[in-house]
């Protein structure tokens, strides 16, 4: 997918379900469950076994959903994310090895910063879409405003997460420096694995809710 498509996407979304998924079973109906709450995008985290299945499955059954992939934290996670059918990836921080495969790759690849030194560092691998985590602890939004001031003739945005929640989501939103935020409150591990569809969808609806009051 081209970049600026997949920025559009991600910002008229506003928010990225955070997933660690056990089961290539539970995929498509948790996948339904964000559909009909109005998210209809993911990440996927390499935190389990299943990942890649996962994203194969739903590439192939939810075409329609934004498809991402997480804690990408080795080349053969990246090399795996893009061959299942992801059209981004994630990572906690900035390696630079992952990232220079990512460009050979041409995989859109969004990688985790916080401070001045790390944006630089991405920058330099041409990338101006940094995830900025773990978020709330580095200072959340005051922290964004602030470091984002001398990049934002770059075109520099960030994608927050770590403590990102529906209590705090608007006050990221309103940033203009903000392309989404990431969470895992949407859908967590155990109500993946417990099946509480409803509950996820709900979280999904109530995000989207938010998203669409703040950016239209
Ligand atoms: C991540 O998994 O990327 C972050 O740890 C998510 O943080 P959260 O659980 O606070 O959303």
């Amino acid at each position: 997918m081209e970049l600026e498509k997949l920025k559009e996407r991600m910002w008229k979304m506003g928010v990225v379900p955070v997933i660690a998924i056990e089961s290539p079973d539970l995929a498509l109906p948790m996948a339904d469950a964000l559909i009909e709450g109005g998210l209809a995008v993911a990440e996927i985290t390499f935190r389990t076994e299943a990942a890649a299945e996962v994203i194969k499955a739903l590439r192939q059954s939810r075409p329609d959903i934004l498809l991402g992939a997480g804690t990408i934290l080795s080349i053969e996670n990246l090399e795996k994310a893009k061959e299942c059918g992801a059209v981004f990836g994630v990572s906690p921080g900035l390696n630079p090895l992952i990232m220079k495969r990512a460009n050979e790759i041409d995989f859109p690849f969004f990688p985790g910063v916080v401070t001045p030194s790390e944006i630089e560092q991405g920058l330099g691998f041409n990338t101006n879409v940094l995830k900025f985590f773990p978020s709330e602890a580095s200072g959340g939004t005051a922290m964004i405003k602030a470091v984002s001031a001398p990049y934002a003739h770059l075109g520099v945005k960030f994608i927050p997460t770590g403590g990102v929640t529906i209590n705090n989501l608007k006050e990221y939103l309103k940033l203009p420096q903000v392309l989404a935020v990431g969470g895992t409150w949407i859908a967590k591990k155990e109500m993946i694995s417990e099946k509480r569809w409803d509950d996820i969808k709900k979280n999904a609806a109530e995000a989207r809710a938010v998203s669409k009051r703040v950016r239209g």
